[in-house]
């Protein structure tokens, strides 16, 4: 029987040392090393049934780069979006590609689609979890404080429970740095994520966003409706009224610490125009590391 293929769906399923290694390996592509086009001749699927601009273009060009090819594939286009099930969706793009990544809603539409899949499979972006961004997120943080320190590097979440907070409970899980979220009631990270984080790390879920970001030297957020979400816009502004990352709560941030937001962002919203585009914001080299990060796991899993 072949070999099980690896994938990349998310932090947690990862040893600390593998997630080292991407991050070394991040550091080596952009450094210059392997311009020789070591992906010739490789196909990637990559199937959006969400909108996307950095993880899209990150990723064609990542693999133009590596000398191999991407193809798009979204909902309109094809018959996923007509009702054609994911395991033989996986089946059949198996016999023409050799990877797929692949941004939806449910995390289980992942996990099957890896699971009926006979090549790599990479986790774009679900409801539950972003592994690709807050990979890009370490790495910016390891640029900025050194490799060494990246275990004892103080977080501060502020706002929604989403994808993207679960993703830090899962890095802070793994690299097992203290984590403060301020998310408000009703609005939580996913609650056995957060408990198996807790077995590793000091993470504590609190109120405020000003508590959370003491002493903090990455202080992050995202938007407070995710993708799917437009209809509880309204609705989320007022219960995220109080967790808006601005200049006080940057003032309560270590002198040394850095503002990242995976994009795209609201400013007025989660974050002041202030911060976001001030001097502590790393959110370009943070857009930008995506394509150091997804060819790392490019190389990695289908090199
Ligand atoms: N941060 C991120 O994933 O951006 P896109 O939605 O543009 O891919
Ligand atoms: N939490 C956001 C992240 C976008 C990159 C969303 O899911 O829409």
């Amino acid at each position: 029987m072949a070999p099980r293929p690896r994938h990349f769906l998310d932090l947690a399923s990862h040893e600390t040392a593998y997630l080292r290694h991407l991050l070394q390996l991040t550091g080596r592509v952009k450094a210059g090393e392997f311009a020789g086009r070591p992906l010739k001749g490789r196909t990637l699927a990559m199937i959006f049934r969400k909108s996307s601009t950095r993880t899209r273009v990150s990723t064609e060009v990542g693999m133009a780069q590596l000398g191999g090819h991407a193809l798009m594939i979204s909902d309109r286009e094809s018959q996923m979006g007509r009702g054609e099930t994911v395991a033989d969706t996986a089946k059949v793009l198996s016999r023409y590609v050799d990877g797929i990544l692949i941004r939806t809603f449910g995390h289980d539409e992942v996990v099957e689609l890896a699971r009926e899949a006979t090549v790599p499979v990479i986790n774009g972006l679900t409801d539950l979890l972003h592994p690709c961004q807050v990979m890009a997120d370490l790495f910016t943080a390891a640029e900025e404080f050194g490799d060494d320190h990246l275990a004892s590097l103080r977080v501060a979440w502020i706002g929604d429970g989403n994808n993207m907070a679960n993703s830090w409970l899962n890095a802070a899980y793994r690299f097992g740095f203290p984590l403060r979220l301020a998310c408000p009631p009703e609005y939580g990270p996913d609650p056995e994520i957060l408990d198996r984080s807790r077995s590793a790390a000091d993470v504590e879920l609190l109120r405020s966003a000003t508590e959370a970001a003491e002493g903090a030297h990455i202080v992050t957020t995202d938007v407070w409706a995710s993708m799917g979400q437009e209809d509880e816009q309204r609705a989320r502004e007022v219960a995220f009224a109080g967790y808006r990352v601005d200049e006080t709560v940057m003032e309560q941030a270590d002198p040394s610490a850095i503002f990242l937001h995976c994009l795209p962002a609201h400013r007025g919203e989660e974050v002041t125009a202030g911060v976001i585009d001030g001097p502590r914001s790393r959110v370009f080299d943070e857009a930008e590391n995506r394509l150091h990060v997804i060819k790392a796991i490019l190389l990695d899993l289908i090199g």
